[in-house]
Order: C-alpha cells, then structure tokens, then sequence
C-alpha cells in the first residue's frame, strides 16, 4: 500500500476543517475493514443529532435517511412476528451503529445479557457506555467469542447491504451456530422483491456513497434455502426503507 505523502496530508486537513466549519466532519473508525463503517460517523452525527434537538435513532430516521418512524415500523413489525414474546435473555447485534434498533430493543424484552459486534469503535464504546451491553471483538464476519446456541434473538439491521458477499454469507453461518434451539433469526438484505425495474433505476442515478460495497444484494432463496440446511425455517418477511429503495427483513425460528 502507499503512504500519503505530506501533500495528501495537509489536503485532507483543509477538507477537514472546511467540513468541521459547515458542521459536518469526517469521523474514520478504527477498523474500517468493510470501507462502509463511516457510514454513520459517530461524532458529527450525535453533533448534528443534538443541535436538531433529538434523539440520536429519530434523527437518523428522520433528517438522515428521510424516512420518519422506519425503526419503529420494523420493531413493530418484529413484534406482530412474536419475535420478543419468549423474552429473549439473550440477544446479539451485529453491526447496531448508532443503537437506533437496539434501544428499542431493550425496551421490548430487557434482556439479561446484549451482545454486540460493531467494527466502529467510537459508536461501540457509546453502546456500551449508554446501555451496558458487551462489545465483543469484531474482526470482520466471525461470531468466535460468542459459545454455540446461546443466544435467543440474533439480529442485523441495515448491515448485509454494506457488506461484501463474502462477509455477509461467513455471517450467516455464524448467526445459526451462536442462535439457540427455538431462537430467532432477524436480518434484512437487499432481495429481488427490493429490485424491479424502478428501483434499480433509482439506485443507478441515485444511489452510491463513495462506498464500493454499499448497496449489495443477496437472493431471498439464497437465504431460505441456506438457513433451511441450517435447521432455521423463515417464519415471515416484511419490506422496509433504505436509502433510495428498500430492504427485506427476514425473521427466521431454529428448530427445537
Ligand atoms: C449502515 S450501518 C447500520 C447501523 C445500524 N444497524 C442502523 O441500522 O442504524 C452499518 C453498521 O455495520 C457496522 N459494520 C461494518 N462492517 C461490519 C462488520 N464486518 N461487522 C460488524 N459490524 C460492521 C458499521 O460500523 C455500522 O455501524
């Protein structure tokens, strides 16, 4: 790899401080191994959050993404799905972000014990601080730390559409190993309902950040099939916003 050289240096300072100046800035992560974890920087973010007066979640719903109300909808939608009924005690997130859906969470089940895997340190340790949860070691697409069936809920939220194909389906074998008989499964990813003609216009003219691996799809049968062979059956699917288009949420059971 090549190091930047004085120059790149002080271009990258000045773009800084022009950004800091208009109230935006560019906050890397320390491990930024999927290019797409600066996705929501931490700093600017809980900055811009408090000046518009409110809570970090609604403001990445609301002023954000434009799509009021999305986090609740989809634990709503969870809800109806009975995925909170058996109180899970356990419950593991990869990839919460900013906690918009893990807080809710917590309301929903207070469970005894949350597990995250969240390569951004600076939103990891706020998780931590703000709402006690465990930050486990995340290097890329293991669950490692986390022992075999000893979870209830396991879930993802606008994160398999960030990653690569490859980390996205290591995932998936890890989130059946580390679920429990009678767990549940929840993750969303960008599926061919999510993909007519319309939207992949959208996302051609409109779509991209600067990141190579955002948005990426994955077949809904891919995923029924795999998690099938893995003793998971899909108990239903909902769509939900994303950026210009939109994403499916799956809700899988294991099997007892
Ligand atoms: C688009 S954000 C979604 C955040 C949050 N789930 C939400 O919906 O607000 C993707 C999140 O996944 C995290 N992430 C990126 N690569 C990851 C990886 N390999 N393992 C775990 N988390 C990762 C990012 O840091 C970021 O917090």
């Amino acid at each position: 790899m090549r190091a930047a050289g004085k120059g790149t240096s002080a271009l990258k300072a000045g773009v800084r401080r022009v950004l800091a100046r208009t109230g935006f800035d560019i906050v890397r992560s320390t491990n930024n191994r999927g290019g797409v974890d600066d996705f929501i920087p931490f700093e600017a973010t809980m900055r811009a959050a408090r000046s518009a007066g409110l809570p970090v979640g609604d403001y990445i719903d609301e002023v954000m993404n434009k799509t009021p109300g999305a986090t609740a909808a989809t634990i709503d939608e969870l809800r109806g799905f009975g995925v909170f009924d058996a109180k899970p005690e356990v419950v593991l997130e990869i990839g919460p972000g900013s906690g918009r859906y893990l807080e809710r969470t917590l309301k929903e089940c207070a469970p005894g014990r949350y597990e995250i895997y969240e390569t951004a340190a600076p939103w990891a340790d706020y998780l931590v601080r703000t709402f006690g949860v465990v930050a486990r070691p995340t290097a890329g697409s293991s669950l490692a730390p986390t022992p075999d069936a000893s979870v209830d809920l396991v879930q993802a939220h606008k994160v398999f559409n960030t990653l690569t194909f490859l980390a996205t389906a290591r995932y998936f074998f890890e989130m059946a190993r580390v679920t429990r008989p009678g767990g549940r499964i929840v993750f969303d990813v960008m599926t061919e309902a999510c993909l007519g003609p319309d939207a992949m216009r959208a996302w051609a003219t409109e779509g991209g950040d600067g990141h190579d691996s955002y948005p990426a799809a994955m077949p809904r049968h891919t995923c029924v099939e795999l998690f099938a062979t893995l003793g998971c059956t899909l108990d239903g699917s909902f769509l939900a916003p994303m950026g210009v288009g939109s994403t499916e949420v799956l809700v899988f059971a294991k099997g007892t």
